[in-house]
């Protein structure tokens, strides 16, 4: 198992290019089920869960060519399998995505219940109590969620709570059933609203992006085009908290600001000095002592639960006490034991991270637990003193492209060790 050891200390600086989102890239991978047309996307983040994505699609029997520069060339006139298998599933659960394609241009899916994960138990009853309002006939047996429908209807359903993916499988669905469907308390993260623009460049008929009510308009069949992937914002804002905690002064490009309007004012309220030289860069300087900021997550344009992390590693060495609630999820606190293994002063009540400023971090063995905690400790651990060695960096590989490649272009002392 891939060790990553950060020895801290070094204040970031240069330049480096954000990838494509990978919650952009899921879903719209997804998406070309919907059509047997080809489909070209630009700016794939070279990532775990896109490999995992493809993987699900070639076994559907999706045609597929990669070009490491180019992109992703999908051609699905050939699907003949509506089956993804708990063997996937469980390494993915956005795989629930290629659900709502599958049920609305096929008539049908069997996909495993993505079960549990390490933030919560990750239920998907809006996806299939959506369907179903939509006309499928749904049965859960087997550990698999099995899908039949005729032909879908529009519906009117209201999504309570806010899901980002339960959004995109119903509005995928939605884009090809009979008539009017309005989803009401939609999400409104920019990675929704990309695949609604993606959607209705293949003809699909979707007002509301970006807003919480979308109404698409189904049509008949949906046909190919091309689409490249927006900037991981996620990605983006990482390494905006690293620049942070190292006192560094970075730049990033092929950014998109505007969907981190939150988290940058968050830093600002942080000290950090936010600028945008370009409309697509953003250059991050932290000279001064960091300051405590409280935070509550919740759904765009909220402060994203994805950045929960991160944020408590820049407070752990912010000068004062502040407050984190996460109202998201219901377990995504695991990385706080291993930030305190790194001395960091953290007391947990409930869903609210306490956090006293300490002077430093110091470097330890930790283990990473999921795909954000693990980049908070690698945050972390180019903040403290000392060497911090990462296990279980799978996590990470899911979902940052190349990270300690990035990192070491900016300064950082950092190396992947396949132990
Ligand atoms: C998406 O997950 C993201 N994943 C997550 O990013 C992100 O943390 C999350 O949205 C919240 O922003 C992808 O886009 C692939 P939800 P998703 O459905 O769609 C409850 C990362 O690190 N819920 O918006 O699975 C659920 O339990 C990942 O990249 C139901 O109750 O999250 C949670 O409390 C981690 N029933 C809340 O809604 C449902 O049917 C939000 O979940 C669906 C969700």
């Amino acid at each position: 198992m891939d060790k990553i050891i950060v020895r801290g200390g070094h204040a970031l600086r240069g330049t480096i290019p954000i990838s494509g989102a990978k919650n952009a890239t899921l879903p719209a991978l997804a998406a070309t089920l919907l059509t047997g047309d080809r489909i070209h996307l630009s700016n794939i983040p070279h990532l775990k869960d896109v490999t995992t994505m493809l993987e699900l699609l070639g076994q559907h029997g999706s045609a597929i060519t990669v070009d490491e520069r180019l992109g992703v060339e999908i051609n699905n006139s050939g699907v003949n399998n509506f089956r993804a298998p708990y063997d996937l599933v469980r390494t993915m659960r956005a795989s629930i995505l290629v659900m709502g394609p599958l049920v609305a241009r096929h008539g049908m899916a069997e996909i495993s219940l993505p079960g549990g994960c390490a933030i919560g138990s990750r239920p998907v009853n809006l996806h299939i109590e959506g369907l179903r309002k939509m006309g499928a006939e749904i049965t859960l047996d087997e550990g698999y969620i099995r899908a039949r429908a005729n032909r879908l209807h529009g519906a009117t359903i209201y999504l309570d709570p806010v899901t980002v993916t339960g959004t995109e499988n119903l509005m995928m669905a939605a884009a090809l059933a009979d008539g009017r469907t309005i989803l009401e308390n939609a999400a409104r993260e920019p990675e929704v609203s990309d695949l609604a623009i993606f959607l209705n460049k293949m003809g699909a008929r979707i007002q509301g992006a970006g807003t919480s009510t979308l109404i698409i308009d189904g049509v008949e069949e949906l046909h190919g085009t091309q689409h490249r992937i927006i900037p991981d914002r996620i990605e983006t804002a990482t390494f905006m908290v690293a620049a942070a905690v190292t006192h560094g002064d970075i730049t990033l490009t092929d950014a998109d600001p505007e969907t981190l309007e939150t988290p940058i004012q968050k830093l600002r309220d942080a000290g950090v000095i936010v600028e945008f030289p370009e409309p697509d860069r953003i250059r991050i300087l932290a000279p001064d002592p960091l300051k405590p900021v409280d935070l509550e997550t919740s759904p765009y344009p909220g402060f994203p639960t994805d950045l929960q992390a991160q944020m408590l590693v820049l407070n752990s060495l912010a000068q004062g006490v502040s407050r984190i609630a996460e109202t998201v999820f219901e377990n995504r606190f695991m990385h706080v034991s291993e930030l305190q293994r790194l001395g960091a002063d953290i007391r947990i009540h409930g869903n609210i991270a306490e956090v006293h400023g300490v002077d430093h971090l110091l470097g330890a063995p930790v283990m990473a637990t999921d795909l954000r905690a693990s980049a908070s400790l690698v945050l972390a651990g180019l903040a403290a003193r000392g060497a911090t060695v990462i296990s279980r960096v799978y996590h990470i590989d899911r979902g940052y492209e190349r990270i300690e490649e990035k990192l070491h272009a900016l300064g950082a002392d950092i190396q992947r060790t396949s132990a």
